[in-house]
């Protein structure tokens, strides 16, 4: 029987340049704690972070953080979608390196999946409704674009703050993953199709990102 190795939790790594101190990793969790409407770090969240560190945390992924206004998925949703929200976001990357932590933010674009009361109008890439009935309109292709440079902006605005990675979105319904997926992606220009084709939003952003 293989020899459990518990002391290897708690022994540094590495991801790519990133050195971490141990593999505990907090996944991403929306905590739904930043200002209305336009989503700017606060001084909850930060205590949040310290705590987290302080308790061991090697890496802290932040809730999802919105790209773009017309990507918020939530009130109280995070945001990094323009440089006045780098401030916000200096206090969290402080709060956790202060306590020897890394941190991460996830980056992300609600598309369909937007609740009502922050984007009145979803967008996405095609007219599939959502199981609660709602229909988006279908995403122009000067809008996708311009929803990847929203992600590479994101990106940049978190690496000002001192923010040590971001993490792409790409799951759980949301816009890219609307594109990944068939049932929501109908299109037939060159962002669907085939898998080439759904798959070219999620490749674009992370080219793009690279590029910022
Ligand atoms: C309240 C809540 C908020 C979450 N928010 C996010 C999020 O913003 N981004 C994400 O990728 N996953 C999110 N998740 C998923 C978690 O990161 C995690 O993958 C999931 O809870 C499964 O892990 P568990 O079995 O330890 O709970 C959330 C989960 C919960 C319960």
């Amino acid at each position: 029987m293989k020899t459990e190795q518990p002391d290897h939790l708690f022994s540094p790594t590495q991801i790519g340049q990133l050195e971490l101190k141990n593999r505990l990793v907090r996944s991403a969790t929306a905590e739904r704690l930043a200002t209305e409407p336009i989503g700017r770090a606060t001084p909850a969240l930060a205590a949040l972070y310290t705590e987290l560190a302080r308790g061991g945390v090697g890496l802290i992924i932040t809730g999802h953080a919105y790209v773009t206004p017309q990507g918020k998925a939530h009130p109280e949703m995070l945001s990094a979608h323009c440089v006045q929200m780098i401030d916000g976001l200096r206090t969290l990357a402080d709060a956790v390196h202060a306590e020897g932590g890394r941190v991460a933010i996830q980056i992300n674009h609600g598309g369909r999946q937007c609740a009502e009361e922050s984007v009145p109008q979803t967008v996405g890439p095609s007219p599939v409704p959502t199981p609660d009935g709602r229909t988006p309109r279908e995403m122009t292709s000067d809008e996708i674009v311009a929803a990847v440079d929203a992600f590479a902006l994101a990106a940049r605005c978190a690496k000002l703050a001192g923010m040590d990675a971001v993490q792409i979105h790409a799951a759980h319904g949301y816009l890219i993953s609307q594109f990944l997926s068939p049932h929501t992606n109908r299109r037939t220009d060159a962002w669907g199709g085939d898998f080439e084709g759904r798959i070219r939003f999620l490749a674009a952003v992370c080219e793009a990102i690279r590029g910022r």
